[in-house]
């Protein structure tokens, strides 16, 4: 039990259900066991079970894109994600970024050209910005634009997002020519 919050404890111990079955998780190259319901979204179970609380919770309806989190390599809301949908997958989030003591270079770049404000939108702008750098190595201001067009940043900070994702695709290339 001690995965499972103590609001679905009670309940089920309520209504006499059985405990869900356990779901295997890969995140961040670290294995989980965590017991939900099937359709519970990964978004809860990150943050409220994993303590992966980087993993933001904006419109939980797929339209902001705070909760990003790369699922095999490519961008995904972890809102719209079932928990039981992604079991056995590789789940990256905005904690897995930084590798011995380096952030990520897209990380870096945002941290470099303060492409924040309140920074709330921030991890999964850089999520998505990994994901996208990972099949276009040398996307054009347009493709980042239309790309990020899903990431919402009610600051306007779009014109820095940009410069960082610019400076992190040239990085990115310097490091693997
Ligand atoms: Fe998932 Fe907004 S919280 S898209």
């Amino acid at each position: 039990m001690r995965n499972l919050p103590q609001i679905l404890i009670d309940d089920f111990h309520v209504l006499g259900k059985n405990m869900p079955d356990a779901i295997a998780l890969e995140v961040n190259g670290k294995k989980y066991s965590v017991h939900y319901p099937a359709d519970t979204p990964l978004l809860y179970v990150l943050r409220d079970d994993l303590g992966l609380t980087g993993t933001k919770y904006g419109c939980g309806e797929g339209q902001c894109g705070a909760c990003t989190v790369l699922i095999s390599g490519a961008p995904r809301r972890s809102c719209q994600i079932s928990v039981s949908s992604i079991a056995g997958r590789s789940i990256t989030t905005i904690e897995g970024l930084e590798k011995d003591g380096h952030l990520h270079p897209v990380q870096q770049a945002f941290l470099d050209a303060g492409a924040f404000q309140c920074a709330y939108c921030t991890s999964g702008m850089i999520m998505s910005s990994v994901g996208l750098l990972r099949t276009k190595p040398k996307p054009t201001a347009a493709e980042i634009m239309q790309f990020l067009q899903g990431n919402i940043c009610r600051c306007g900070t779009h014109p820095r997002i940009l410069e960082a994702v610019n400076n992190a695709a040239q990085a990115l290339r310097e490091q693997n020519p």
